[in-house]
């Protein structure tokens, strides 16, 4: 297998972005990642688009044609894939990239990330979300994303004592964090009592222990390492990637604590990059919901199980912390459109370990990104470094 570098990366504003269509998102995503490339739409040798349900929010389907004519790339006929797994979406079309030019097949490669969910009301948007459970067993049965992880948090607390303030500490560390991201959804610092006293969704989970419902895009774009220099002088190599799927449903789970699909990506990606877990400077995970976070610290090794609550209420996951947990503010703040999420956190780690996170730097070598699917039906983890 060839290394693999990121040469640029594109991000929209993330948000409710009325403005703007969702071709329009992706466009503009990807023009800005070539433009940081250096790089012109005839250099493209192929594309990856990771999008959840563009057929049910925006009525559109065949995604990866779309991509390809809008960028104005149809007539050089490259190829142009769609690639969905749920809100893993963006995780994999960057996984799908990275195989694409380690294997030597393709040389310039995009793997881009978009969702346009506002357009539909939030009865819908729960629906559609919805399907990324297992539908049989628990859509049909009315349970939503914010029921399922309310499961999990109710348990976890009974388990372990997490406490309800441990776990708003989340939401607000990420809500300072995204204060500082320009792209970010919300930028208003918050503090606990915010949380504890938002209005209640799935018990115990409330809003500000949700992402929010947002459109956005994210396009990176991948060559082979030994050419990155000609475009970049700050080329971001891949160190590790792991992918993992799990049961759909999460009652078949053999402990619902913990995301054990997570437990493998990370591990994967861990052995592939030949890093510690000590090496790593921060983390983009999904937090889709503040246990989620704590869960996923746990499942990636960077503390026993039921020790994030407490790594967390201590400022260890803040920046400047012992391990800084979404310096972009994660999904809660940076805002979750779903297909996109995943590739806007390798946007967010490159801008770090190229120096570029103005005002949320954190000052390292090695980042890593974890990606959720579902309930953690499929899970992808990248490690990053410095070249
Ligand atoms: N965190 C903080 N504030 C939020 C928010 C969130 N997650 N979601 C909405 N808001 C704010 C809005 O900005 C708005 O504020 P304003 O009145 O100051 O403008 C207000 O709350 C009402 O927004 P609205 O869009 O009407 O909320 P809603 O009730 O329709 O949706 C949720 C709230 C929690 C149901 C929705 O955000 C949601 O479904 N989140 C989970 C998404 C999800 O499951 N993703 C997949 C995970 S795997």
């Amino acid at each position: 297998m060839r290394e693999v570098a990121v040469i640029g990366v594109g991000c929209t504003k993330f948000g409710e972005k009325w403005e703007s269509s969702f071709r329009n998102l992706f466009v503009e995503a990807g023009a800005l990642a070539l433009e940081d490339a250096n790089l012109s739409g005839e250099q493209i040798d192929e594309i990856f688009v990771g999008n959840m349900s563009a057929g049910r929010f925006v009525e559109q389907e065949h995604i990866g044609a779309l991509i390809a004519d809008y960028a104005g790339l149809a007539t050089d006929n490259i190829p142009a894939t769609r690639v969905e797994a749920a809100c893993a979406s963006g995780g994999l079309s960057f996984r799908q990239a990275y195989t694409a030019v380690a294997s030597g097949m393709s040389d310039i490669v995009v793997a881009a990330g978009v969702e346009k969910m506002t357009d539909v009301g939030t009865e819908v948007t729960t629906d559609v979300l919805a399907a990324a459970a297992d539908r049989e067993w628990e859509g049909i049965a009315g349970i939503t994303f914010p029921g399922l992880y309310a499961m999990i948090a109710t348990e976890y607390m009974h388990r372990y004592g997490l406490t309800r303030e441990q776990l708003a500490q989340v939401a607000v560390k990420n809500h300072d964090n995204g204060a500082k991201n320009p792209n970010a959804q919300f930028r208003k610092p918050i503090t606990l009592d915010t949380v504890i006293n938002s209005t209640l969704v799935a018990d115990p989970l409330r809003l500000f222990d949700c992402s929010p419902v947002t459109d956005g895009a994210a396009a990176v774009i991948l060559a082979p390492l030994e050419r990155a220099r000609e475009f970049t002088d700050t080329p971001i190599k891949v160190l590790g990637a792991g992918q993992a799927s799990s049961t759909i449903a999460l009652h078949d789970r053999k402990d619902i604590c913990t995301l054990d699909a997570t437990v493998a990506a990370g591990n994967r990606a861990f052995q592939m990059a030949g890093v510690e877990r000590k090496d790593i400077g921060f983390v983009e995970v999904h937090d889709c919901f503040t246990i989620a976070e704590i869960c996923a610290i746990e499942d990636l090794g960077f503390c026993k199980k039921g020790e994030a609550g407490k790594l967390t209420e201590e400022g260890q996951t803040a920046i400047g912390g012992k391990i800084p947990i979404n310096p972009s503010g994660g999904l809660k703040a940076c805002g979750h459109p779903v297909g996109a999420t995943g590739v806007k956190q390798v946007y967010e780690t490159v801008k770090q370990l190229r120096g570029d996170a103005k005002g949320r730097q954190i000052d390292t070598e090695i980042g890593m990104t974890h990606n959720v699917g579902g309930t953690g039906a499929t899970v992808v983890c990248h490690i990053f470094g410095r070249v």
